[in-house]
């Protein structure tokens, strides 16, 4: 393989995630920041009920057996409890479900969906530093951004060298890509969603 090759088609699968990913997490990444979180506790609030959201939908792929038994620890990985409990910290209502949620994707589908969730831990470094100057941490109001039990760098490598260590035929490929794409579809539906509701008055 040259190495122009390698540049165009990544033989890792994670990369070709991250490669595919790029463009979506650029226009996430400046969506957020357009919401100015870290101006308020209130806006930091609507970026929580995103979260939150989105954990939410992700809880019985989390808990589901047979992914678990691909990624061992991956129930313990779930946010959707610590997001519930910043939402408290944050005098903020549980938000009601929002239509559009993931519906039992197939294996690679729901892959590409963890792959999303399980990456965003990385951003969440840079995030939980800003949530610092709103006197948030990650025991009161930012604990989905905190570090994971066992480290960050680790959760975050022992999840992709399981995803690439799997054996999947081309059509599951395409549907692990899937996953991904949609996954930061959603979370763009849940942010704006989560922006355009009024504050509660705490
Ligand atoms: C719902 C999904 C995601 C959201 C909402 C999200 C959000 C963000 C935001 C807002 C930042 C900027 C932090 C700052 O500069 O203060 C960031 C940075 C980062 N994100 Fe994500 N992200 C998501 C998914 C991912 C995924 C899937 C990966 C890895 C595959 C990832 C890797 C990173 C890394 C390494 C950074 C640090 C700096 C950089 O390279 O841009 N994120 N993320």
């Amino acid at each position: 393989m040259t190495t122009q090759d390698t540049v165009q088609s990544p033989s890792l699968r994670s990369q070709r995630l991250n490669q595919i990913t790029h463009e979506p997490h650029t226009r996430l990444d400046a969506l957020v920041k357009a919401h100015a979180p870290f101006e308020s506790r209130a806006s930091f609030a609507r970026f929580v009920v995103a979260q939150y959201l989105f954990q939410s939908e992700l809880v019985s792929l989390y808990n589901d057996a047979q992914l678990n038994a691909i990624v061992p620890d991956l129930c313990a990985r779930c946010r959707a409890e610590a997001a519930k409990a910043d939402l408290a910290d944050l005098d903020t209502d549980v938000p009601a479900p929002v239509a559009g949620a993931v519906n039992n994707p197939g294996k690679p589908q729901a892959l590409g969906w963890l792959f999303v969730s399980e990456g965003s831990k990385l951003g969440a470094a840079f995030l939980i530093k800003r949530a610092v100057g709103l006197g948030l941490s990650e025991t009161f109001g930012a604990r989905h951004l905190g570090e994971p039990a066992g480290g960050r760098a680790q959760g975050w490598k022992s999840f992709v060298k399981t995803l690439d260590g799997l054996s999947l035929s081309a059509e599951e490929e395409a549907e692990l890509d899937k996953g991904a794409i949609d996954a930061f579809n959603r979370f763009t539906v849940l942010l704006e969603q989560a922006y355009a509701t009024t504050p509660e008055i705490a």
